[in-house]
């Protein structure tokens, strides 16, 4: 096999953003401009005006919303998708109310507008930012042609625990990840000119914590520690303040007791003042008046001052603010200065937005939903966000399977395809995997039988069918999963296995002794060891949106070859959440377990080995994180350092090695980087991911990867939530998960004993 070496810089996948033609493009106005009139403005406003400013409303019948607009009494809208009414509504702020303050029109495009793309999730598993942001380029594409200026999104909060229904929202466990794959959409969203009518105002959410909500209950409390805190949690949303995110969101929970509506400290000492974010902070949805609920505020007043102390500028639909703001002024209670800070930060997002120059949108513009630019670029995010879990050979179909059996109820579920937050599919839009297969190997050979009509469904009255479908087949696909609304908000699960008869028709289909391709399609990892085993093939397919069918027969057929990595670990039993990498190692680490059923009845207390992990499920996940196969092989070499010693004060250090496609065909490899601090002061994680490159690679093609590694990406937090950063031993991987490879050593030394 030929072998070419190419040196490279660092890999990273490069995607070209089309160029979208019609828009306009606005000017940003300078910042001094901005401050200026924003003074002038706040000079001639009422309160009761600057109090419309921090209201947002849900979208309801137009002619209560039209006055209230024209009072200026709201100040932006969320969930009016229609360009005729959003014009309509601009037209009461911009000529009817006394100071022509425009509206902001806002929505939660979280994967895709018209063109979904996978979800979050999904898309964290294709580790290429490159196409990451290209999608969120077409959201808001599609989204600012119905005149929505403002998406709640990008979803930063690290999920470490997959009953957690808003895993699917997220990039997974790993702050790196979120941090990477939040970035993309930042850029994707806004360009570099907000003002821009295709650019929308990105969301960094939910600030924060909301991803530890106890037992993964969705709005639960949570305990962070400090360190917790400043080296998980909030890395992502400091690197999105830092890189420009417009606007943040609180979240639901409350952090060691203080629902973050209401958080001081994390509002304006860490995020204003640290971070030195001038955006617009909004609520969650009603999350001011829940304080009330949470039982840190007796009533809507005490609300309301707890989150305007906070420097939360608006209350989303939440009826606080309007409700009792003036009189909270009036009272004395609260100076209106807090509310000119507020309203300030609400008329700069506006500036910024280039509303007023450009409030209206252009509704003779043709529409750029489902252009054939955004298909392709959603067939590719879903192509390369499913994951092959296990090919024992029979992926990609040979010349061998001529007749395939299409059986579960996901082969065909245009609408729970999409996954949760796709309000604005047209479902006829979506390519199921059944029409795609269709398309590709013909109807003839393509013999359908769900077996169950959804994935909840418990009759087994189609099973026979499929079981015949299998059995004149020369392979089975069997697609099963979840619905679009098993997952996302409030759809939180205590029991991760597949729900339905699904299992009983996956061992149905197997028992016909015909070779069995697993087709997970869901909106978080699920436990399905035991399908796992009775399959030939597993591919994981997050909720993939309107082209995932398209992909999934791209890859079945060997047109596309898998390069998905897990963004989250899967455990093997539910209880073994929350799991994740970069765990601790305890005192106690396993390396060898027993299982329950081998220990002796009245065996000895001791017997297990007293160590950390379950007698029921074992110490190893079912696929660790940043795990995927492809059709071909790579081999990733042990890392190698620039030197064996870093000062502490020093320059970057360099982590090269070198990968080669070892395999085949032609593929797609992400080379992990992973760190383990061995002693620190605290505890420390067994891993660290720190950096990642997705490579492509020939047949017999090497590559030189090469990661720069600075000191201060070694600190941690104390117990004091300060940053140190210690001297000693680090251990260095490359690998492709974070259950691979070799490390190599390095020692952090203080600059003076060099
Ligand atoms: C509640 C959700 O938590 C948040 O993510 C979303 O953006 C808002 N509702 C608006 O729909």
């Amino acid at each position: 096999m030929k072998k070419i070496v190419k040196k490279i810089v660092t890999a990273v996948a490069v995607a070209l953003i089309p160029s979208w033609g019609g828009a306009a493009a606005i000017a940003s106005v300078a910042p001094a401009t901005i401050e200026a009139r924003i003074d002038s403005l706040l000079s001639q406003m009422t309160l009761r005006e600057k109090v419309g400013q921090l209201n947002q409303l849900n979208t309801a019948d137009f002619d209560t919303l039209g006055t209230a607009v024209a009072q200026g009494r709201v100040g932006s809208i969320i969930n009016e998708v229609n360009p005729e009414v959003v014009n309509a509504l601009q037209r009461k702020a911009v000529e009817e109310s006394r100071l022509g303050i425009p509206l902001v029109f806002a929505r939660d495009v979280i994967h895709g507008f018209n063109t979904v793309f996978p979800i979050p999730l999904g898309q964290a598993a294709t580790w290429n930012p490159s196409l990451v942001e290209e999608a969120a380029r077409i959201a808001a594409v599609e989204a600012s042609a119905t005149g929505i200026r403002w998406t709640f999104s990008p979803m930063l909060d690290v999920s470490r625990d997959a009953r957690w229904g808003r895993i699917a929202e997220s990039a997974g466990e790993d702050p790196l990840l979120n941090e990477r794959m939040g970035l993309a959409m930042i850029r994707g969203y806004q360009t570099d000119n907000l003002a821009d009518p295709t650019a929308m105002a990105a969301c960094a959410k939910h600030f924060a914590g909301y991803g530890y909500s106890e037992a993964g209950k969705d709005y639960n409390t949570t305990w962070l520690p400090l360190p917790l805190l400043e080296d998980v949690v909030l890395p992502p949303f400091e690197a999105a303040a830092k890189a420009g995110a417009a606007t943040f969101m609180t979240s639901f929970n409350d952090i060691n007791g203080v629902p973050s509506s209401g958080n001081k400290w994390l509002m304006r000492d860490v995020l204003r003042e640290r971070w030195g974010f001038d955006g617009v902070l909004i609520s969650d949805w009603n999350a001011i008046t829940e304080m009330i609920n949470h039982g840190v505020a007796a009533d809507k007043k005490e609300a309301t001052l707890l989150a305007a102390a906070a420097g939360v500028d608006i209350d989303m639909e939440g009826h606080s603010y309007p409700d009792v703001l003036e009189a909270l002024v009036a009272e004395g209670r609260l100076d209106e200065a807090v509310i000119d800070g507020l309203v300030r930060n609400v008329l700069r997002l506006k500036f910024r937005l280039g509303l007023f120059e450009n409030p209206y949108v252009d509704t003779s513009r043709p529409s750029p939903a489902f252009a054939p630019a955004h298909l392709a670029a959603a067939t590719r995010a879903a192509e390369e966000g499913t994951v092959l879990l296990k090919n024992t050979g029979l992926l990609p179909f040979g010349k061998g399977v001529k007749k395939i059996a299409v059986v579960g109820p996901m082969a065909d579920a245009p609408h729970d395809q999409c996954g949760t937050w796709a309000p604005d599919i047209r479902r006829e839009r979506s390519v199921t995997p059944l029409a795609a297969l269709r398309k590709l190997y013909g109807d003839r050979n393509v013999l359908y039988a769900p077996g169950l009509r959804y994935t909840r469904d418990r009759s087994c009255e189609g099973i026979a069918a499929a079981v015949k479908a299998a059995g004149d087949a020369d392979a089975v696909l069997c697609f099963v999963g979840e619905e679009a609304v098993m997952s996302g908000e409030a759809h939180s699960m205590a029991d991760l296995d597949l729900k339905g008869a699904q299992t009983e028709l996956i061992e149905a289909v197997a028992a016909t002794g015909k070779p069995v391709v697993l087709v997970v399609m869901a909106g978080r990892p699920l436990t399905i060891g035991r399908e796992r085993d009775m399959a030939d093939a597993v591919l994981y397919s997050f909720h993939g949106g309107t082209m995932a069918g398209e992909a999934l027969a791209r890859i079945i057929s060997g047109k596309a070859n898998p390069s998905g990595k897990l963004p989250v670990t899967m455990a093997r039993m539910t209880g073994q959440y929350p799991m994740y990498y970069a765990h601790k190692n305890t005192g106690r680490p396993p390396e060898w377990t027993v299982e329950l059923d081998s220990i002796p009845v009245e065996a000895p207390q001791t017997s297990t080995g007293c160590t950390s992990y379950y007698l029921d499920a074992g110490k190893e996940p079912l696929y660790p994180f940043g795990y995927g196969l492809s059709y071909t092989t790579f081999e990733i070499s042990e890392p190698r350092l620039s030197a064996s010693v870093m000062p502490m004060s020093g320059a970057t250090f360099t982590v090269e090695c070198t990968v080669t496609n070892t395999g085949k065909c032609a593929g797609a490899e992400t080379v992990q980087f992973y760190v383990r601090d061995v002693v620190g002061s605290l505890a420390r994680p067994v891993k660290e991911l720190k950096d990642f490159a997705k490579v492509w690679l020939e047949p017999g093609e090497s590559r030189v990867v090469s990661f720069t590694l600075a000191p201060s990406q070694l600190a941690f937090h104390g117990l004091d939530g300060k940053p140190v950063l210690e001297p000693g031993e680090f251990m260095v991987w490359t690998a492709g998960s974070s259950a691979e490879g070799t490390p190599v050593s390095f020692n952090l030394v203080e600059n003076k004993l060099l």
